[in-house]
């Protein structure tokens, strides 16, 4: 990752916050790009302090000026654009026939309009230095669907095939595009559903991790923040050069049958 300018959606928490400190260890220039500017500014000085350079910039993946601004600004400030991790992402559950419509339009923007237009608009940039990586976060919801989660299964089965059809588009610029579909992730977001659950059917933290949110996995835990940041890196590392177009699981064996 040594100099290379990777652009991080969703960087001020969870995942995408783990994903920009592993590449910062790894030497790469950080791009926060986030709608949270307490946490985005949190994020860089975090990333400050590992001894790696980065920049916090305000961005509403969803809208196509935020995007254009955003790929700007990693212009401006680092002069080109190498790996784009497209992970910002929200979550809404409710039956398809309650699912409010604002809410609809709200999930599927950010996670799949604003792959498409993160993955436009860095695009140029990557074909420019005939290099590039693009990482999608899917989830196992890209493969699979439970209940109540509609809008999100939706966008993230989406968010598969728009990482095939770019796949398709870019190889011949040694440009790969992946998607990594994890299961439950240890993030703020899914500590506080543990919390809630474990209070809702009175037991514990562990007993909702193991009983409920593991159920169909092989290993009952949740993947740690580190372990999708892991993959991500293998994935912008030589070794993978011949990965694109993929889905790879990290699920615990969630989806083995
Ligand atoms: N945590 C899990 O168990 C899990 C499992 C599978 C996949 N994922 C996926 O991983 C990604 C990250 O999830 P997380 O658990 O780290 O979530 P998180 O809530 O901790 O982080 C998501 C980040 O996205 C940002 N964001 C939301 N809307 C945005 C927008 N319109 N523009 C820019 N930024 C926006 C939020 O401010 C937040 O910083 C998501 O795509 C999620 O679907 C998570």
């Amino acid at each position: 990752m040594k100099d290379k300018v990777a652009v991080i959606t969703g960087a001020a928490s969870g995942i995408g916050l783990a994903i920009a400190k592993t590449f910062a260890q790894g030497g790469a220039k950080i791009v926060i790009a986030d709608l949270d500017c307490d946490g985005g500014e949190r994020a860089k000085d975090e990333i400050e302090k590992l001894g790696a350079s980065a920049i916090f910039a305000k961005t509403d993946v969803s809208q196509a000026e935020d995007v254009r601004q955003l790929v700007a600004a990693t212009i401006k400030s680092y002069g080109r654009l190498d790996v784009l991790v497209n992970n910002a992402g929200i979550q809404y559950i409710a039956p398809v026939m309650e699912f409010p419509e604002d809410r609809w339009d709200s999930l599927i923007g950010v996670i799949l309009t604003g792959t498409f237009l993160c993955s436009k608009y860095a695009l140029p940039h990557m074909i420019e230095n005939k290099w590039g990586r693009i990482i999608n976060i899917g989830s196992i919801h890209s493969k699979v669907a439970s209940p109540f989660k509609s809008a999100y299964i939706a966008a993230k089965h989406g968010v598969l095939g728009l990482t095939r059809a770019t796949a398709l588009e870019v190889a011949a610029y040694n440009i790969t595009v992946n998607a990594i579909c994890p299961t439950y992730v240890r993030t703020p977001l899914v500590e506080k559903q543990i919390a809630e659950q474990a209070q809702r059917h009175g037991i514990t933290a562990e007993e909702v991790i193991t009983k409920i949110m593991t159920e169909p996995a092989l290993i009952k835990r949740l993947l740690e923040p580190s372990e999708v940041a892991s993959l991500a890196l293998y994935l912008c590392s030589p070794a993978a050069a011949g990965i694109t177009g993929a889905a790879l699981d990290i699920d615990l064996g969630w989806t083995a049958r």
